[in-house]
């Protein structure tokens, strides 16, 4: 008997001492002086997006983790991102023959695969040793554009090599040093980046709760800004954000127009106005986003704007649109709403996390894989056809048809 209760404690000894590393190992704390990124070169079967964001979780470190899931406040809009969607239906067709429909476009004179690309996120290097250099690899490979954060944990030199000549954009936040925006913008075109993309949305950051409560400070550099206009490692998004140009107006359009011949995107559009706003002053793409969520919590999810300002747009630039983008039926009626292409954000970073540049190829093979499915079951032949279907608006929703 002695013996069996000897046992018993040494075993809870055991559990609690790897309970402990476990717990130390996860914690905000220590994932400031070593962070551990994962390191997986893998394929990863996937049966449907929405289960990496749980095994990610498993993965890389819960500050790192709660960053790059994070929405603002509530987390309401991040919700309504993804739900809004379900307010419209898409009619099935029959009789039309399609069965391998094509899902290739076009934006600015680029060919893609498919029409979705990579959002701009930062710090890739949370979620993967290989950080964007990794993810340019695995976009590239799946034969998309990869739009590069400025806040990026690769250089930008990097990320180009990777991407092997494949397209990618340069994504913008403009500093309040005037110089160095010139010479980023300058240094993107020589590397051959094929746009700029000047997110708006973000004068402030928005309330990430779970960063405060980690009290999330990025581990890792953004060396395309670090030393040069901001301190980057050691800090939180907000303080980043504040070192930022924070007075945006279409003035910054039309100073960015100036500086590059580069074509000019405005992201982070939610309202018409501000659409038509961006236009004026020399806009040659509006991204209609809400930052997925991670800005202004209580706003509406990005696609129930879309229609509307697709329709004040009027086919004047091209959409891209974003937030929430998760499986073939949202690609379907966010074209079909206005948009000529969507990105997503998230699920690229898990697909890194998962499996390196394999399991980025992954995410965008598998939404290959359902928007086809989606296309043949709709009765549409190619992307055009998608931008002719009119969606169904139900009791949930009632949105207005296009
Ligand atoms: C972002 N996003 C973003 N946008 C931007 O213009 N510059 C940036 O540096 C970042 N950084 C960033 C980091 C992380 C971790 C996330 C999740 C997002 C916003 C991004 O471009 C895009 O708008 C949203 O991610 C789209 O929503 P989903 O697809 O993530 O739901
Ligand atoms: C974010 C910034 C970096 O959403 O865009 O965290």
């Amino acid at each position: 008997m002695k013996r069996l209760i000897f046992i018993l404690c040494m075993l809870l000894v055991v559990f609690l001492i790897v309970w402990l590393v476990a717990y130390i190992h996860k914690s905000p704390m220590v994932q400031n002086s070593e962070y551990q990124a994962s390191n997986r070169d893998t394929q990863i079967v996937i049966y449907d997006i929405d289960d990496l964001e749980g095994e990610v979780a498993q993965i890389i470190p819960k500050g790192g983790f709660d960053y790059i899931r994070g929405g603002a406040g509530t987390e309401q809009t991040m919700m309504r991102n993804t739900t809004s969607f379900d307010n419209v239906d898409i009619v099935p067709r029959v009789l039309t023959g399609v069965v391998e429909p094509n899902i290739t476009t076009t934006i600015f004179g680029t060919e893609i695969a498919l029409p979705v690309i990579a959002a701009p996120a930062a710090a890739h290097g949370l979620a993967h040793v290989s950080a964007e250099a990794g993810t340019a690899h695995g976009v590239a490979a799946a034969g998309t554009i990869m739009s590069v954060s400025t806040y990026a944990s690769s250089t930008l030199e990097e990320i180009a090599r990777a991407g092997r000549g494949a397209p990618q954009w340069f994504q913008l936040y403009l500093s309040k040093d005037e110089n160095f925006n010139r010479q980023i913008v300058k240094k993107a075109e020589d590397l051959g980046y094929k746009a700029i993309i000047l997110t708006v949305d973000a004068p402030v950051g928005g309330n990430r709760i779970a960063d405060l409560r980690n009290d999330f400070k990025f581990p890792l550099e953004m060396p395309n800004v670090a030393k040069k206009t901001m301190k980057t490692k050691g800090q939180g998004i907000g303080k980043i954000f504040a070192a930022s140009k924070n007075d945006l107006s279409p003035y910054d359009v039309m100073w960015l127009k100036s500086v590059t011949k580069l074509p000019v995107i405005v992201k982070g559009i939610q309202h018409p106005d501000d659409a038509e706003l961006a236009i004026l002053a020399g806009a040659d793409a509006i991204w209609v986003s809400n930052h997925g969520g991670r800005q202004l919590d209580g706003a509406p999810g990005a696609f129930e704007m879309l229609p509307e300002i697709a329709a004040r747009i009027n086919k004047r630039v091209p959409i891209i649109f974003d937030s929430g983008i998760r499986r073939g039926q949202h690609i379907f009626k966010a074209i079909a709403s206005g948009a000529d292409i969507v990105a997503i954000g998230r699920p690229v970073i898990y697909g890194l996390a998962l499996g390196g540049w394999r399991g980025v190829v992954d995410v965008f093979d598998w939404l290959k894989k359902d928007l086809r499915r989606v296309m043949v079951l709709a009765g549409a032949y190619n992307i055009e056809d998608i931008k002719q279907t009119k969606l169904h608006p139900n009791s949930a929703g009632g949105m207005c048809e296009k």
